[in-house]
């Protein structure tokens, strides 16, 4: 692993991928995305190795980008619930940068997918749809971190996850899932009233509906493109 001045390893940790890419300093990617399955289970020490052993593959970078699947406070993993409880206060920023001597910071993954599409004007929303749930909030281009939609209850005791995570798209399928999204915006819309939201994570690209005008699906590399932005913005909780 060299080191190439200015360039970002940009890391998505999924629920069922561990994906990531090199950025140049303007965030543009200078290789494909790389991708191999989320060990289960999807302890730290494994997802670790895996991570370690797809970096080897990749062109040389300077520092490192980490969106992970859950609470993260100050570089801090708080939560990590469609990984592994051990996950809790686990130093993965410092395990990272023992094992490849490059600076890493962390941030969860629907806030660092926000970085990448967010356009700076107003309010505006991301909301991820993949094995869990992902939702970041921002104001005028700045993040308010770790909003946790997903885990609020929705519909009598069910919560925005179970709602519309990947368990549920393969138990209703595409259509009453797609139908399951709109009403999530439906709700969501004049709460918040963001100006934008966008829609990303591995199963937007499932979605059989029309969205409303304000909403739009972003590429599914959306994931790894925050990863130069994340160096730019202070994530304070
Ligand atoms: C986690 C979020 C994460 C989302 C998508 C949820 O279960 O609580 O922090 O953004 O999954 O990975």
């Amino acid at each position: 692993m060299g080191s190439r001045r200015g360039a970002t390893l940009s890391i998505d940790i999924g629920g069922s991928g561990l994906k990531m890419l090199v950025l140049d300093p303007e965030g543009i990617p200078v290789n494909d995305r790389r991708r191999v399955a989320t060990p289960r289970p999807a302890r730290p020490k494994p997802v670790l190795k895996a991570l370690v052993d797809l970096m080897d593959a990749q062109p040389t970078f300077d520092r490192i980008s980490v969106g992970f699947p859950g609470v993260v406070v100050d570089n801090a993993i708080v939560s990590a619930p469609n990984l592994d409880g051990e996950w809790t206060g686990f130093p993965l920023a410092r395990e990272l940068e023992v094992r490849t001597e490059r600076m890493v910071r962390i941030a969860n993954d629907a806030d660092v997918a926000g970085l990448g599409v967010v356009d700076g004007d107003g309010v505006e929303m991301v909301l991820t749809l993949g094995t869990g749930m992902g939702s970041a909030l921002f104001v005028d281009g700045k993040l308010v971190p770790n909003l946790e939609l997903g885990h609020h209850p929705f519909h009598k005791s069910t919560s925005y996850e179970e709602y519309l995570g990947a368990v549920a798209l393969k138990k209703v399928g595409t259509k009453r899932w797609s139908k399951r999204v709109i009403r999530v915006l439906q709700t969501i819309q004049p709460i918040w009233n963001p100006r934008r939201i966008y829609i990303g994570g591995g199963n937007a690209k499932k979605l059989k509906t029309e969205l409303p005008a304000n909403v739009a699906v972003v590429s599914n590399l959306a994931g790894l493109l925050g990863g130069v932005r994340l160096w730019e913005h202070s994530v304070h909780s």
